[in-house]
């Protein structure tokens, strides 16, 4: 039946993209708080962007993994993004954090947000539930 096909379809691209933010989590720098966390951005022709967090001994430069597969796939001239899937080893959603919020939602803007953990999807949520009332540059009049 074509709709079962599609739910199939749709089903095993998302476990894709989930498959390669657990593989990205992999290679997470995280000697100080060994939180690691993979992320795993899709463009907009189906090609997958991964990245992982980055810590460092001056905390504060630490990058997570969202803005380091957003920078990637940006600085290798990608500009149109449909989904992320963000992955850590936690049983509840590990959403992203406020200044990743911003840059999703200025590079990728209302895109699904799936976070999973290393055994199964734990939420599906649009980016504008994650940033209510978002400060962007359509306030800056572009
Ligand atoms: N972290 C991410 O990479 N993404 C998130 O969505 C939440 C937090 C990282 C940053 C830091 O390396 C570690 O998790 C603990 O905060």
């Amino acid at each position: 039946m074509a709709g079962s096909d599609a739910s199939t379809a749709a089903k095993a691209s998302v476990d894709k993209l989930v498959a390669a933010a657990r593989s990205a989590r992999e290679h997470a720098v995280a000697d100080f708080s060994h939180f690691k966390v993979g992320a795993a951005l899709e463009t907009d022709t189906g090609e997958i962007i991964t990245g992982c967090n980055i810590e460092n001994a001056s905390y504060g430069l630490t990058i997570c993994a969202e803005r380091v597969a957003i920078f990637k796939a940006l600085s290798e001239g990608k500009r149109a993004f449909t989904r992320i899937a963000v992955v850590a080893d936690t049983p509840a959603p590990t959403p992203p954090c406020g200044a990743c919020r911003q840059i999703i939602w200025e590079f990728c803007g209302d895109i699904p947000v799936i976070l999973a953990n290393l055994h199964e999807v734990t939420a599906t949520l649009p980016m504008k539930d994650l940033l209510p009332l978002p400060f962007d540059k359509g306030l800056l009049g572009l």
